[in-house]
Parts: structure tokens; C-alpha cells; sequence
């Protein structure tokens, strides 16, 4: 009955007209609207319309005639797409646009530093700008809300503090430096699975409070000048048309003032998109091309709506200066300064899980290592649609020991297993199961070769994870097992040699409950970027401490996932049940078989958000359920003490500040990053909420032995809660517990105090 209502309360909240549309930031864009004005008044209708769809395959037209150029876009969100066709999706295959690969969003998200998002987004605008380009398509800061989502590598974290925090610093880096954003997939396109199709079914709260915040912090606090709207419906409105979240949240309560882009064919309409707020449909001009012209001399849609849009572009035309061609593609768009930022980046990014005394590796007596397992040689740059990156270089995993030990220890390689590969043929049955008889002969060679390397060794570093093929736009995985057999080889490689290290390099959650036993020392090294081996090797051998937390919670098995414990994804079972429930509800005389066989099918293309808020560790929190390595987890070569937690004040008014402080140092023999992170929990609270929401953090360096006092606040109004009746943020004063702690299950210090 509780999904039921929660539908209908999804259902009911599309009509709504805003009680209290809460006045977001002003733009820096609105400067421009005077000199605008008089633009405007220039143009003809078909110049108008010329510029709300694209010209080319990532350009979309100015007006040549008044001298405004063309706006020209680049994918994506860690590196600059190679230069494309003018229409269709292959690369000209030129030499100069080969371009840094930054390490994907969870690595970033994995530094927990905005600083280090600042620096990224400079990186990529750096890079834009060699090439001539005005806006990057990205960042990609939609919330993971299933492991096995095709894109949770390119997106941040579970947890939409930590994805609001980063994706201001990427998009300040980024504008800061001339060019402009383009925050996506704006919004809840939070599963790749019927992406184009499916309808998202959500509650206000939810959606305010979880899945929108990185969009609403990144037009707030940074200015973003762009948007794309998602493929998918959100509570049945497809996001390119959707006037609650193109007009009523990202216009009038956020303030957004520039413009918003389809999602490639991600268009349906050509009155409703144009008049919900839609600027662009890319990459054609199916609906915003000649039907546009047409509606608006049918008086479907007034030249007022379409000069409003026109404005919306201009803002961001005039905010972003056009390189000259003559002065773009004349240099290779990798530039040390960016490799540089890439390698900072993915060192702060590796995720220490266990270390039982292997590491650092110890390299007296020249000893001899097997690295093994294909990630270890694997490009991770490419693959991924839209997110592959043409890259200048990439140092792999064995790349980056040999650059770093090659000369002091002896460094055996087996490839171990064959890697998953991106394949478009569709094949039939029989050439699949001589294929699978194929590769189940290579399996075993490679098996055999890699147990021989493990005998000869001291040490096996186990290099495993997913690829780009296993994670990838387009498809979500069908669960969170290593690929190509990995379990299987390292139980064998541990049979002849226990003394293993593991590094996966994945970008989302694996299943580790094979190699977490079976290894001395497991890690965490990402889709790390093209210093991403160097950055491994330099944590390996102890040059640098591992400083990264998780951005996510791994759990012990992917069905205790919040989506996959309720069904809802993928549309199993109990959205069955629900829509069931909603066809006995609706068609009472008609409660034929056929009915409840078609529902218990599930429905593809309906996605019901019922875990509302307790996504990640607020699921798992809440409900009590263990995990295998909870949010915000990491390990260091050194240990950390914290004492002497105070507040300035023990009862707080809605609109003051908390000032936290607490004593951290670093107890043990080596430099490191100490990621320190403060969540809320509501003791006698008067809404549900979740056992306990992360509102502070903050990454402290200290040397072996060195204290330091850190300082955190939590502004109240970010405690607010959004209250479904009154379609508005709302307090809930009541006593909270301040946890402070290294993750969200290590707690360290708490404190009591009171809201009034
Ligand atoms: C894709 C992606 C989007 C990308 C766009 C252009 O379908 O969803 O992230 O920017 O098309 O490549």
C-alpha cells in the first residue's frame, strides 16, 4: 500500500505550481541582456531559430551576419573528445587532438577534494581551449544509485554532499578558465538499461534531496552555464520537455540562467520542449529546425518564447569568447601541465582496503614479482561511447612498476585472462558456442602461463577489474562479479603462491568476497587516467601514502543493494507487484490472468524509485545490513587519532552556523591524508530521515607525529528537509548527533546538540 501511495504521490506532484519558488543566485549571465536586447532585435525568425538546434554534430550555429559565432561543444567529462565529423560519429583521425585522460568521475570523487575538482576542471578547460572549444559536455553528476550502472564510473558518488562539493570545484575550474559546462544527465538518468525509454517514478523528497543537489549546488555556487537534459521521463514528462525540471527548479527557484541542450536524440517535441526550456536539440533538427518555424506561424508558440531561448544561448555566447580558427588545433591538446594535475589526481585517488603488512612493497634483495592479470596492461582511455578519450598516452599498471622498479626488482608478466571486449555483432547461437569453446582453450593457457610466473615470484601483484567494456554508456552490468574468470585464477594463483597483492582497477563496486580473503593487501586504482600506473607504483612501493575513501559503499553481495533488495531494478518482481496492485486498483472489473501475468513480467520502462532516499550507506545504515567496505573507507600507511570534539554552541537557530573542531594526528611513521568526515543524525526528529547523512568533510595532510586542530561547519539550512505538502524546504528542529569519524562505519567522536 506504501508504494501505492508513494506513486500516487509521485503522480500528483506534476501540476504543481510553486508556493514558495525559493529565489536561487543571480547569474553573471544577466549582464549581458542589455547588449542582447539590441541582438535580438536584429535577427529574423529563421536566424532565430537557426541557433535552437545543431548544425553540425557537436556545433550548434551563431549568427555569421551580426558576426556571432558558433558555439562548439566537446564531450566529456575527463578528457577532450578527439575532433569529430561534421555529421555521423566517427573522429577525423587527426595526430593534434590527442588529449590527457584525467581519471574518471568515482576516482575523482575518491580524492574527496574539491580542490583537486578546481584543478581538474582547469586541466580539461586548458585542453578545451587548445581545441577551440565552448562548452564541455560534462561533468557527469548524476547519483550512483546502483553498482551496476553502465555509467557510476563516470559519475561521482552515492552520496549527493560529497557530488555537490566536487561538481562546484570541477565547474569553477572549468569556467574559470573561459569555457562553459554542461552538467548532465539533468535528470535521474541513473541506470543505462533502457535509458532512452524508461520512466522515472519518484517522490519530491527524494528527488530534492538526493538526486538533484549536485545540479542545483553546481548552478548555485558555481554558475553553470549549461545543462543537458536526460533521455529519460522523470514521473512520466520526458526530460527535454519537462516543465517542473527545465522552468520551475532550474529557472525560477535556481536561477539558471543560460541554456540547456538535448542529450543526443534525446528530443520529442517542438512546442512543449521549446516552451518547458529546452535551448538545443542535438544533433539534428528534427523537432527545433523547420517544424519550429511552422509552429510559430501556426501561432502554436510565441516569437516571445523563442527570443527568450535565443537569449538563453547569447548569455552564454557572450560569456565564453570564441577562439579564432586560425588559433585552434595549431598544438597537441595533452600538455604537461594537465599530465601533471592528471598524476596528482590519481594519487590521491587509490583506495587502500586491506594491507596486512605487504605493503609498502619491500625491495631489498632485488626480488622477483609477478604482475598479473590483463588490467595490468590495459588501455582504459577509450571505450565508453562519448567518454573515450583519444589519448597522447597512458601509463598502465606494468608500465608504472617498470618506470618506477624495473631496475630494482625483477618484474615477470602474464596476462592471466582474456579480457572483455566491446562488441556491436550480434551472433548467432552456433558461432557463440564455438566462440565460447575458443575461449575456454585460451582461458586455460592463459590460467596455466600465469600460475607459472606466480611460482618463480615473491611477491604476485594480482592487476584485476573491470574495463571499459564492462562499464560502459549504453548497458548496465547484470551484476558486480569480476569478469573473465578472475575469482577462479586467483584461487588457483594462491594455491602455488598466498603472498598476493590485489589492485583492482574498476570504476565501480566489484563483488570481493573470492579475493578479499585471498589477498595480503587489496586496493582500489580506477579508470586512474594517463598517470594512472605511475600513480599505483608510487603507492605501491611507498612513495606516497594511499589517501583515497570510497565514494561509494561496496557491498558484501549486489543483492543487498537498496534497488535490488526492493526489485526495483532491474524492473523485476516488485515493481510487478506494485503495478499489479495498480491495475487491480484502476481496472477493479477486469482483474484477468493476463493482466497479472503481463505485470509480473515487470515493466522495462518504469523505474520506481520506492527506496526514496536510503540510497548507498543511508540504506545500509538504516537498515542495519552489513557491508564489505562501508562509504567514505580507506586506509593509509599510517594511523590517526582523533580527540576533543567541541561546538561553538550546544543549540543552534535555523539560520546559524555550526562550528566544529576536533584534534587530529597522525599517530604512526609516515606522511598522509586523513580524510575526516562529520554526518548528522536526527535523534528526536519529527520527519523520517535516514540514520545518517554526511554534511561535513575536509582532507587534512599531516607528517608522521604532527596534530592539528580541524576546523568544519555545517551552515543549519543544510539540514532542512523538503517537505512534500508544502513543495518547500522546511526545518526539522530537534536534537542531532554530531559523528565524527574516517567513514561512515568508523565513528570516532559524537556529540549531542540542539536545533531551536
Ligand atoms: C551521449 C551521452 C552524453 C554525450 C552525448 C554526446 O549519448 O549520453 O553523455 O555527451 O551523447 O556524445
Amino acid at each position: 500500500m506504501r508504494n501505492l501511495k508513494f506513486i500516487i504521490i509521485a503522480v500528483m506532484m506534476l501540476p504543481i505550481v510553486s508556493l514558495s519558488a525559493e529565489k536561487g543566485h543571480r547569474s553573471a549571465l544577466l549582464q549581458y541582456d542589455r547588449q542582447i536586447d539590441g541582438i535580438i532585435s536584429q535577427m529574423t525568425l529563421e536566424e532565430k531559430v537557426n541557433m535552437l538546434h545543431a548544425k553540425f554534430m557537436f556545433v550548434s550555429a551563431g549568427v555569421e551576419r551580426l558576426g556571432i559565432a558558433d558555439i562548439k561543444y566537446a564531450d566529456g567529462p575527463f578528457g577532450i573528445r578527439e575532433e569529430m565529423q561534421p555529421k555521423g560519429w566517427a573522429g577525423l583521425g587527426w595526430e593534434t587532438d590527442k588529449a590527457t585522460f584525467f581519471p574518471t568521475g568515482s576516482a575523482l570523487a575518491a580524492t574527496w577534494s574539491p580542490e583537486l575538482a578546481y584543478s581538474y576542471g582547469t586541466g580539461m578547460a586548458k585542453e578545451a581551449r587548445l581545441r577551440g572549444k565552448d562548452m564541455i559536455l560534462g561533468p557527469a553528476i548524476n547519483i550512483q544509485r546502483i553498482p551496476t550502472g553502465g555509467r557510476t564510473y563516470e559519475y561521482l558518488s552515492e552520496d549527493p554532499f560529497l557530488s555537490s562539493k566536487l561538481a562546484v570545484g570541477y565547474t569553477k575550474g572549468v569556467q574559470d578558465n573561459g569555457v562553459a559546462v554542461c552538467l548532465k544527465h539533468y535528470a535521474l538518468n541513473n541506470q543505462e538499461d533502457n535509458r532512452g525509454t524508461v520512466n522515472v517514478i519518484i517522490g519530491e523528497r527524494a528527488m530534492h534531496e538526493i538526486y538533484l543537489p549536485p545540479f542545483r549546488a553546481a548552478v548555485e555556487e558555481a554558475d553553470a552555464f549549461g545543462v543537458m537534459s536526460a533521455y529519460n521521463k522523470v514521473n512520466g514528462f520526458w526530460c527535454a520537455e519537462n516543465e517542473i525540471l527545465l522552468d520551475k527548479i532550474l529557472r525560477q527557484d535556481w536561477g539558471f540562467a543560460g541554456m540547456v541542450i538535448s542529450d543526443w536524440g534525446g528530443t520529442h517535441s517542438t512546442v512543449r520542449s521549446v516552451k518547458a526550456g529546452l535551448n538545443v536539440e542535438m544533433p539534428d533538427q528534427k523537432y527545433l529546425g523547420q517544424a519550429l518555424i511552422d509552429s510559430i506561424k501556426a501561432g502554436l508558440v510565441s516569437e516571445e518564447t523563442i527570443n527568450q531561448r535565443v537569449r538563453e544561448i547569447l548569455r552564454v555566447r557572450m560569456a565564453i569568447k570564441p577562439v579564432p580558427e586560425d588559433m585552434a588545433n595549431k598544438e597537441m591538446t595533452s600538455q604537461p601541465a594537465q599530465q601533471k594535475i592528471a598524476y596528482e589526481v590519481a594519487c590521491k585517488s587509490i583506495v587502500l582496503l586491506k594491507n596486512e603488512g605487504a605493503l609498502p612493497l619491500k625491495l631489498e634483495n632485488k626480488p622477483v614479482i609477478a604482475v598479473i592479470g590483463a588490467n595490468a596492461t590495459q588501455i582504459m582511455a577509450t571505450g565508453g561511447l562519448g567518454a573515450g578519450v583519444k589519448t597522447l598516452y597512458e601509463i598502465t599498471p606494468l608500465d608504472g612498476l617498470k618506470n618506477r622498479i624495473g631496475d630494482k626488482a625483477e618484474i615477470l608478466f602474464a596476462q592471466g585472462y582474456e579480457p572483455v571486449k566491446f562488441s556491436w555483432v550480434r551472433k548467432t547461437p552456433e558461432q557463440l558456442e564455438k566462440e565460447n569453446q575458443e575461449k575456454e582453450l585460451a582461458a586455460q593457457k592463459l590460467a596455466k602461463e600465469a600460475i607459472e610466473v606466480a611460482k618463480k615470484a615473491s611477491i604476485v601483484l594480482f592487476i584485476g577489474g573491470d574495463n571499459r567494456a564492462v562499464e560502459t554508456e549504453g548497458s548496465d552490468r547484470k551484476d558486480i562479479f569480476l569478469p573473465s574468470g578472475q575469482d577462479e585464477l586467483i584461487k588457483k594463483i594462491a594455491e602455488v603462491n598466498p603472498n598476493i597483492v590485489t589492485v583492482l582497477t574498476s570504476g565501480a563496486p566489484n563483488d570481493l568476497n573470492v579475493v578479499k580473503p585471498l589477498s595480503k593487501a587489496l586496493l582500489i586504482s580506477w579508470f586512474n587516467g594517463s598517470e594512472g600506473g605511475n600513480a599505483l607504483a608510487d603507492v605501491l612501493i611507498g612513495k606516497i601514502s594511499p589517501s583515497g575513501r570510497l565514494p561509494f559503499t561496496l557491498p558484501v553481495k549486489l543483492e543487498d543493494s537498496p534497488a535490488y533488495a526492493l526489485g526495483n531494478y532491474p524492473q523485476g518482481k516488485k515493481s510487478a507487484d506494485v503495478f499489479a496492485n495498480l491495475v487491480s486498483e484502476t481496472e477493479s472489473t477486469d482483474k484477468s490472468q493476463e493482466k497479472k501475468d503481463e505485470a509480473a513480467k515487470g515493466d522495462p520502462n518504469t523505474a520506481y524509485y520506492s527506496e526514496e532516499s536510503l540510497i548507498g550507506y543511508r540504506w545500509f545504515d538504516t537498515k542495519n545490513k552489513p557491508v564489505m567496505y562501508p562509504f567514505g573507507y580507506g586506509l593509509t600507511y599510517t594511523t590517526f587519532n582523533y580527540s576533543k570534539l567541541k561546538t561553538d554552541k550546544d543549540k543552534y537557530g535555523k539560520s546559524d552556523i555550526i562550528h566544529v573542531a576536533f584534534e587530529l594526528k597522525n599517530t604512526g611513521k609516515m606522511a598522509a591524508d586523513e580524510v575526516v568526515q562529520v554526518y548528522v543524525h536526527r535523534v528526536n526528529p519529527s520527519v523520517e530521515w535516514p540514520a545518517k547523512e554526511l554534511k561535513a568533510f575536509s582532507r587534512v595532510s599531516l607528517a608522521s607525529g604532527e596534530s592539528k586542530t580541524v576546523k568544519l561547519e555545517i551552515p543549519i539550512e543544510n539540514l532542512r528537509y523538503w517537505n512534500e505538502t508544502k513543495h518547500a524546504w522546511d526545518d526539522d528542529l530537534c536534537k542531532i548527533e554530531l559523528l565524527v569519524g574516517a567513514s561512515a562505519g568508523d565513528i570516532k567522536l559524537k556529540k549531542e546538540i540542539t536545533l531551536k
